[in-house]
């Protein structure tokens, strides 16, 4: 059944530029009364909060109660993790309400060298053991889609996949150039399945509530919470300059890496790796993924208020480059690949250059052209972008890349 629904939809997908509707792009400096913003003040008082609560109640939902960490807890620690450059930690975070527990761990890795280290924090697929050989990385226990190529089967994560994804994670070259890097199985947070059971949302619920309500928080928006109580955490660690931190992500866990940001101005930085249709990607152009085709397959990333816009995009008051201006004026970086059609390359590029002009009133350099960069040749503005060649995936060259980009606007 799944590849049936999954071939009409992908038989229905514009893969052609030509055949993209015309479609007025809404303006980040007009508010949606009609007046126009010309200083960042303006920006800030007015219309950067009413985009921002659009996002909120309408596309990612938003979040009931503002829950504090609980309690944290170090369950291991090595000074000399990774031949010895590394300090490895791995803490436990624990929320509680309603007689419901819920806890998730970071996995973090500090170049000696440094002080005050800047880190790039993204969540992994398929547990926090997978991103490096290092046998000491604790497996999680949380629910996991079973997958054949990493051995997991009856939902469960084991040790068949430990170092499977150490090809997304260039821990060595991220701890060479002084960042840290930490990383939460995004599982623990919320299972990425559509069951409102579980994760972070039920200890929310009120009386006889079951499900978010429709303009409250989906998975998304519950993994870039997830995100900020990890930034609660490292407020608290004198290691960690806790100014510095980019949120990254890759695919949908760059969609909650964006929300993230958007929604905490703690994040010193935003990088979306090929975060595609609801993440970097404008919805209006309805290339490669389009609105009904995720609300469909997946009906619980976004809250119940967006699906009001599936063959609806016109309705649409917004569009995805005004998330990306909810980060200005703060370092971001969108990043496509080639063969990642599905996610839009092109949407995706204009996604940042039309949130551009928000950046400008900082007097931040955005994107100034309507054309795209040749395949990796990346533009390191306070605005980055870069197609490299290659498929949805996260590679070395992405991350020399966030590197040299992050030199640049972080330190
Ligand atoms: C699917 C989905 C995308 C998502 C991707 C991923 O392809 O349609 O929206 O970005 O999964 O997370 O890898």
């Amino acid at each position: 059944l799944f590849f049936i629904s999954m071939s009409i939809s992908k038989a229905q997908t514009n893969y052609t530029e030509s055949e993209v509707p015309f479609f007025e792009v809404p303006n980040p400096l007009t508010t949606f009364k009609g007046e126009t913003i010309s200083t960042n003040t303006a920006w800030e008082k007015s219309r950067r909060p009413e985009l921002h609560a659009f996002f909120r109640e309408n596309v990612y939902g938003r979040v009931p109660e503002n829950l504090k960490i609980d309690s944290y807890n170090i369950l291991e620690q090595d000074h000399n993790a990774l031949n010895g450059k590394a300090k490895r930690t791995q803490v436990e975070l624990t929320f509680t309400k309603n007689n419901k527990e819920l806890s998730f761990t970071i996995l973090l890795y500090l170049p000696k060298h440094v002080k005050n280290t800047a880190v790039f924090l993204g969540y992994n697929f398929y547990g926090n053991h997978t991103i490096t050989e290092d046998e000491s990385v604790i497996i999680s226990t949380a629910w996991t889609d079973n997958n054949k190529e990493f051995g997991i089967e009856n939902n469960t994560l084991t040790a068949a996949s430990r170092g499977k994804r150490t090809n997304r994670w260039a821990i060595d070259k991220i701890i060479d150039a002084g960042y840290g890097l930490a990383t939460i199985y995004y599982g623990e947070v919320d299972p990425d399945k559509n069951d409102f059971s579980d994760g972070i949302h039920h200890l929310l619920y009120g009386e006889n509530q079951n499900q978010p309500k429709p303009d409250e928080w989906g998975s998304i928006a519950a993994w870039a919470w997830g995100l900020s109580k990890a930034m609660d955490y490292f407020e608290t660690n004198p290691e960690i300059e806790a100014t510095k931190v980019i949120a990254f992500g890759h695919s949908r866990l760059g969609k909650a890496a964006l929300w993230a940001g958007a929604n905490d101005q703690r994040f010193a930085g935003v990088i979306s790796n090929n975060s595609g249709c609801g993440g970097a990607a404008m919805s209006k152009r309805k290339y490669g993924e389009t609105l009904a085709v995720i609300n469909q397959r997946f009906p619980h990333w976004f809250c119940t208020n967006f699906k009001q816009y599936n063959n609806n995009e016109e309705a649409l008051v917004v569009d995805q480059h005004q998330l990306l201006a909810l980060i200005a004026p703060r370092p971001l970086y969108v990043a496509s690949a080639e063969e990642d059609r599905w996610a839009d390359p092109r949407g995706e590029f204009l996604s940042a250059k039309y949130a551009s002009s928000v950046y400008e009133l900082y007097g931040k350099k955005g994107i100034g052209d309507m054309e795209m960069p040749s395949t990796n040749l990346p533009i390191h503005n306070t605005v980055a972008y870069h197609i490299r060649t290659g498929k949805h995936d996260v590679t070395d060259y992405d991350w020399e890349q966030y590197i040299k980009w992050a030199n640049i606007h972080l330190r």
